[in-house]
């Protein structure tokens, strides 16, 4: 396992995405209901924000509530939304005190009153945070987002406030839910599933993957320095060849 000594603090990735999975398997294989997992994966979440603030990475976005989420049972979509209110009410002294910005992404419109109220208020009160922005994807999913951006960019076009000419890269990153975000550039899975599930799909377009077949629960800060440690030897070439590389650098 790595140790954050082996990670070199000056090619961090400025964003890092997660796709929190395994907590449901995790507690089946002590006999525990799938919710025992999710209240054991908070440890984890804890220890990836801890980690990711004292290595100085600016965006880390984490999967918490996908819109296919809702298709599960109801006890345990209701268990989720209050551990989510928990959680979010618990850690936003944490939050304050390792300067720490909430922000989130998704259709947080769907999301109960309760918990709506319980993020705006973090949001609110960590906005002016500067050391790491936290994002929680709450009722997100890709193709959920990218859709909505077509719609409003539709409504310009109708109204005549945009040419469908202008329409570059650029404008319809500035209509999806991270805009203003640097794209991710580590996304890592826990539980060994190879699957992107519908998650910031425009964005990682050039992220490097990295899977490990820990449950989120058992996911330590040992865990993220393998996976930044990875990243780091890895060569990132955006189309290019390895050579053009070697000649700019
Ligand atoms: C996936 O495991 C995990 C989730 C759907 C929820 C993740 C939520 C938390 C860890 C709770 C708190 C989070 C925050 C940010 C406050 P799974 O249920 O799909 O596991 P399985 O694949 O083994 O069934």
């Amino acid at each position: 396992m790595a140790n954050k000594e082996d990670i070199n603090p000056n090619t961090l990735p400025k964003h890092i995405a997660v796709i929190m999975d395994g907590n449901g398997r995790w507690a089946k294989m002590q006999g525990k209901l799938r919710t025992f997992g999710h209240e054991s994966g908070v440890k984890a979440v804890r220890e990836t924000v801890e980690a990711s603030a004292e290595l100085g990475i600016s965006y880390l976005t984490m999967y918490a509530f996908s819109t296919e989420n809702w298709n599960r049972p109801k006890y345990e979509i209701n268990a989720l939304m209050t551990l989510l209110v928990s959680t979010i009410s618990k850690e936003t002294k944490t939050l304050m005190d390792n300067n720490i910005r909430l922000e989130s992404i998704g259709d947080t419109d769907a999301l109960p009153s309760k918990c709506r109220r319980e993020l705006e208020e973090a949001k609110q009160k960590t906005a002016g945070n500067t050391r790491m922005t936290l994002v929680l994807a709450l009722s997100y999913s890709a193709r959920w987002e990218i859709t909505q951006a077509m719609k409003q960019l539709a409504h310009q076009v109708k109204q005549g406030t945009i040419q469908p000419e202008a329409i570059d890269e650029k404008t319809i990153a500035n209509h999806l839910t991270t805009a203003g975000m640097p794209d991710p550039e580590l996304l890592i899975r826990t539980s060994g599933e190879h699957r992107i599930s519908n998650f910031l799909l425009w964005q990682i377009s050039y992220a490097e993957l990295y899977f490990t077949d820990k449950l989120w629960p058992d996911f330590r800060k040992e865990d993220l320095y393998d996976a930044i440690v990875s990243f780091q030897n890895r060569e990132r070439r955006f189309g290019k060849t390895s050579e053009q590389l070697k000649s700019q650098s």
